[in-house]
């Protein structure tokens, strides 16, 4: 019977954590705006901006978050709106949701101090097992290895780890290996040197796609790249299948005196867009009509071109249709938002972007 393979089964090669060290000095990422700070509540904001989203988008996003809220007291005491719309257009809304209700155990529970050690931060919401080691050794050096997805990809191909990481089981043995290959005595900087190392080799050289092997200063120890098979790893079966779903989205404008209103409902707490703002929804172009306010025409609907949305479990297309109504018309759930309002409100990134253009 064959067993599964334990980390003991894949020697580590000498010498790796030495050389991301130098290399990340010499070469990788520096002067990002979390960089050069032991400051966790900072480190943990960027962590968790940057779980599912690119430098180049939370370059945008992180400082003016910081600025409305400096630290943890502040976002712990704000209005889960106040978050949201700080959030929009980041997309992975639950990441919002999870951060307002870190920073509110954090003060509650550890008097507004982030816990130092990884396996402390894991406990508390939205902080996974990688983000957690993040944090603890970028603010605490402590010596844990991160292992986001561009971390199991540069790991997988150094060590030509085969095991699919479908698997629960191959997960672990790729943390032991991850573990193994870290530093032996690391000074606090050296930590930061290597995690940041680590995740500046998945960013810029060990892509998906196209790695740049001949840059790599691991080419030599690589037994992926040695091989000519860097893009056959990581090995990972199960594929992810996006349902395809068509959504019609009801535009009502209604003139407000200086400037056209939108009718906007709270989405439910659950599900896609969860506690975000947005037009009302309808499963199908009949259903739409039939919600339209007493009174209204169907031949006075415009219908906007679609807009194609992925996200994470669906493609989504969208259906706009714009209505003008006299702002009486409507009542029941919802609000009608000014559309220099809208900014400060928390909506879906694909809808701010079809209220942004709506024609005249
Ligand atoms: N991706 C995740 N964490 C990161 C960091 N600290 N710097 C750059 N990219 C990252």
């Amino acid at each position: 019977m064959s067993r599964t393979p334990t980390a003991a089964d894949t020697p580590v090669p000498a010498g790796f954590a030495e050389r991301l060290i130098h290399w990340q000095r010499c070469a990788g990422r520096h002067g990002l705006p979390w960089q050069g700070t032991r400051d966790p509540y900072r480190v943990w904001l960027s962590e968790v901006m940057l779980q599912q989203t690119q430098v180049s988008t939370v370059l945008n996003y992180f400082p003016r978050f910081l600025a409305r809220f400096p630290d943890v007291q502040a976002l712990a005491q704000a209005t889960p709106d106040e978050v949201m719309a700080l959030w929009s257009g980041l997309g992975y809304y639950s990441r919002a949701r999870n951060l307002h209700r870190c920073a509110q155990a954090v003060v509650a529970e550890h008097g507004g101090v982030f816990p130092a050690h990884a396996h402390t931060l894991e406990t508390l919401p939205g902080i996974g097992a990688s983000t957690a080691a993040a944090i603890a050794a970028f603010c605490h050096g402590e010596r844990i290895s991160i292992l986001d997805g561009n971390v199991r990809r540069v790991l997988t191909r150094l060590l030509a780890f085969g095991g699919d990481l479908a698997q629960p089981p191959q997960q672990r043995v790729l943390w032991d290996l991850a573990q193994a290959m870290l530093p032996a005595a690391p000074t606090g900087d050296d930590m930061a040197a290597y995690t940041q190392g680590l995740m500046d080799l998945g960013a810029t050289l060990c892509t998906r796609s196209r790695p740049r092997c001949d840059a790599c200063p691991m080419r030599t120890l690589c037994r992926a790249a040695e091989a000519g098979e860097a893009t056959k790893y990581p090995v990972k079966t199960r594929t992810l299948k996006r349902r395809h779903e068509s959504w019609w989205l009801l535009v009502l404008r209604a003139d407000g005196g200086d400037e056209p209103h939108i009718w906007l409902q709270r989405r439910p707490s659950r599900g896609i867009w969860a506690g975000l703002h947005c037009t009302p929804v309808l499963a199908s172009e009949a259903e739409a009509l039939a919600a339209l306010p007493p009174g209204c025409r169907p031949e006075s609907v415009v219908a906007l071109e679609p807009v194609a949305h992925s996200l994470t479990h669906r493609e989504l297309r969208l259906h706009p249709l714009l209505v003008d109504v006299p702002a009486s018309a409507v009542s029941g759930d919802g609000q009608w938002v000014a559309l220099s309002g809208l900014s400060a409100v928390g909506l879906p990134a694909p809808v701010r972007v079809l209220l942004d253009r709506l024609p005249d």
